[in-house]
């Protein structure tokens, strides 16, 4: 029956049916969550899933100025709003977009899953521009890192949200997920990894490759690790055919010297350049050295492999123009565009003097240690059975997580190498 009072009387009806225990469920659900009815919470539900599903009013955008800040011989830097430069930018003549966008979005608020859509709307202009102007055989690189959901020791879904949304959405294909594992990372949050001792410490950041067809082009022999002590005797004494336990045959060719070997989707590259040139620079003329730089060899990796002398690379959120310099250093056509003009004033010294920002000739290796190695008496070292909710109960207050912790017997020599990155870290 429909009430007078209101002014869009409810004068229809719809009948669901329903098991016994699904009816039960969803009266538990209304209760908890606080509804009077069923109907007001599937009302709610429906509200929410067709708000969510309509498309926000296109909103055109105001061009902001965008000016070239310096030019080089093969590209150019420029202050402004990428969107406005992606505007301008013909469709299908970018080879590669290498890029680490802001995550100050995310951590300003609270890194819940609200958060993460928030996030995505934010990034789908660039999004669509990145679809505009990147070449079909192209790839888009982004390097992301995860965030802590503030209070609690779990995580933000905000980056895995962005890439379905890119795959899903905007029809990108996912080439190939990377990790950079930056061996010098700090554990952090100190509470969970050296407080309350509940989680291990977050080395890696993601490293989205994605494309716009399923083949871009590309080549893993531009991007050969040296070959280890054993693979080098290995090639040099011969290799003798056989089935592997896992049944897989490995022939001869095994054995074949190919100039490196074919890294893996781990990239080991410390973060650790506090000197340097860009530094100097920046102290000597008192300008904000840019907090969160990637490091070289992290946009050599994606653009040696992904692109050719005089194909065109753009770092849409260019900070200190990192990308622009190894893309000249490698003889590539590039743009950077940053909002900042400060962080362009110190990026010049990236284009002064004769500058090796290059990994040749520059290998290094990591060790990294199998964990549970070090041999720990489990009687000695109980669970944080409350998963570290409160922090009166746990008995290790060390800062250096490390360092600290329960009683270690025996440290093994069981390692694993790898060999891509510009630095070594004890
Ligand atoms: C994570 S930093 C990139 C750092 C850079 N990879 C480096 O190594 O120096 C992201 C940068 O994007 C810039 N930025 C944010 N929104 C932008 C936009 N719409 N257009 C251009 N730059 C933007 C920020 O000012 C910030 O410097």
């Amino acid at each position: 029956m429909a009430r007078p009072t209101v002014s869009e009387p409810r004068e229809t009806t719809t009948s669901i049916r329903m098991s016994a225990a699904e009816k039960a469920a969803l009266e538990e659900r209304v209760k908890t969550l606080g509804y009077k009815t069923i109907s007001d919470y599937l009302r709610a539900l429906a509200r929410a899933d067709i708000q969510s599903a309509t498309p926000k009013a296109q909103v055109k955008r105001i061009p902001r100025p965008l000016t070239e800040y310096h030019r080089t011989a093969l590209g150019s830097m420029w202050n402004g709003d990428s969107l406005d430069w992606m505007e301008r930018r013909e469709p299908n003549s970018v080879n590669l977009i290498m890029t680490s966008p802001p995550f100050g979005l995310v951590r300003k608020k609270s890194y819940g899953n609200e958060d993460a859509h928030a996030y995505c709307d934010w990034f789908r202009p660039f999004a669509e521009g990145f679809r505009k102007i990147l070449r079909d055989d192209g790839s888009l690189v982004i390097d992301i890192g995860g965030a802590w959901k503030p209070g609690t020791p779990t995580r933000s879904l905000y980056h895995f949200e962005l890439l379905i949304m890119l795959c899903e959405e905007y029809g990108f294909h996912l080439a190939l997920e990377h990790y950079w594992w930056n061996p010098a990372k700090l554990p952090t949050p100190a509470e969970w990894v050296n407080v309350r001792r509940v989680r291990p410490k977050d080395a890696v950041n993601c490293v989205w490759w994605l494309s716009k067809t399923p083949f871009p082009k590309a080549s893993n022999r531009r991007v050969l690790a040296p070959y280890s002590e054993s693979m080098k005797s290995l090639i040099k004494n011969g290799y003798q055919a056989k089935t592997r336990p896992s049944g897989h045959v490995i022939s001869e060719k095994f054995g074949k010297d190919n100039g490196g070997s074919v890294p893996p989707n781990l990239l080991a590259i410390a973060n650790t350049e506090s000197t340097g040139a860009y530094q100097e620079y920046c102290r000597d003329k008192g300008l904000d050295i840019h907090p969160a730089r990637f490091p070289a060899a992290l946009p050599e990796y994606f653009i040696r492999m992904t692109t050719d002398p005089g194909d065109f690379v753009l770092d849409p959120f260019g900070g200190s123009c990192v990308t622009g310099a190894v893309a000249e250093a490698l003889g590539r056509r590039w743009a950077c565009v940053e909002m900042n003009a400060a962080y362009l004033e110190g990026a010049m010294s990236r284009f002064q003097g004769t500058q090796d920002c290059l990994s040749a000739g520059k290998p290094s290796s990591y060790v990294i240690h199998t964990p549970c190695a070090a041999a720990v008496d489990e009687r000695e070292v109980p669970l944080v059975a409350d998963g570290g909710a409160a922090r009166s109960q746990q008995r290790d207050h060390s800062s250096s997580g490390d360092q600290a912790g329960p009683r270690v017997k025996r440290v093994s020599t069981k390692v694993v190498k790898t060999n891509t990155a510009d630095r070594a870290v004890a």
